[in-house]
């Protein structure tokens, strides 16, 4: 299903970690999606996040395998997103650069969903037995970048259900917090 609406892709997105259907991602739809990345807000407009697009098959399968998440294992492509290993201060000290990726990763996940694919903001397991290294050797990031995120995507062999988010009334609040 694909989205005109952006409320209908925020309504409709969710992490999907299931099998992909055997259907390539066309470039064309890549491209898409990793320029609503770019397109995301950045700290002092740094643009500080980097991406590289795994579409090659061999090589999609070699870092999918990587991964016992099915997924991972049968993505059409995958989006690594890429930061400095250490960020420099831009603004009184301060480094925003995960943030940067992160607005990245979530305009992503909007357009995959609002183009009728499916996929998951894989970060947690980056940071374990060296996987981010070792997934950023395969794509040659250079020693002073590191893999932030992946993000495996393609078309969804089944529907899963959404988790339920908790109501407004418990997280938000006009003019003050309720404690
Ligand atoms: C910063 C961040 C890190 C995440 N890391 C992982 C991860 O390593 N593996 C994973 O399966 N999901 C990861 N997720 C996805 C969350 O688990 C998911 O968003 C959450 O369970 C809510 O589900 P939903 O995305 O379907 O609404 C991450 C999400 C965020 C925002």
């Amino acid at each position: 299903m694909k989205d005109k609406n952006l409320f209908d892709a925020i309504a409709r997105r969710y992490s999907y970690r299931e099998g992909f259907k055997k259907k390539k991602v066309p470039r064309k739809d890549l491209e898409k999606i990793v320029k609503a990345g770019l397109a995301a807000p950045s700290g002092k407009n740094e643009q500080t996040t980097t991406f590289v697009i795994v579409d090659d098959p061999a090589l999609v399968k070699t870092i999918g395998k990587m991964h016992r998440m099915p997924a991972m294992q049968t993505a059409g492509a995958i989006i690594a997103c890429i930061i400095d290993r250490q960020p420099a201060a831009v603004y009184e000290g301060h480094s925003f650069q995960v943030e940067d990726c992160s607005a990245a990763v979530e305009n992503m996940l909007l357009a995959i969903t609002a183009s009728g694919y499916a996929g998951v903001w894989i970060d947690g397991w980056l940071r374990l037995e060296n996987h981010a290294q070792i997934i950023g050797d395969l794509l040659g990031v250079p020693p002073n970048k590191i893999v932030r995120v992946i993000v495996p995507l393609g078309v969804p062999a089944r529907e899963v259900p959404r988790k339920p988010k908790k109501p407004f009334a418990e997280r938000a609040w006009f003019n003050k917090y309720k404690v």
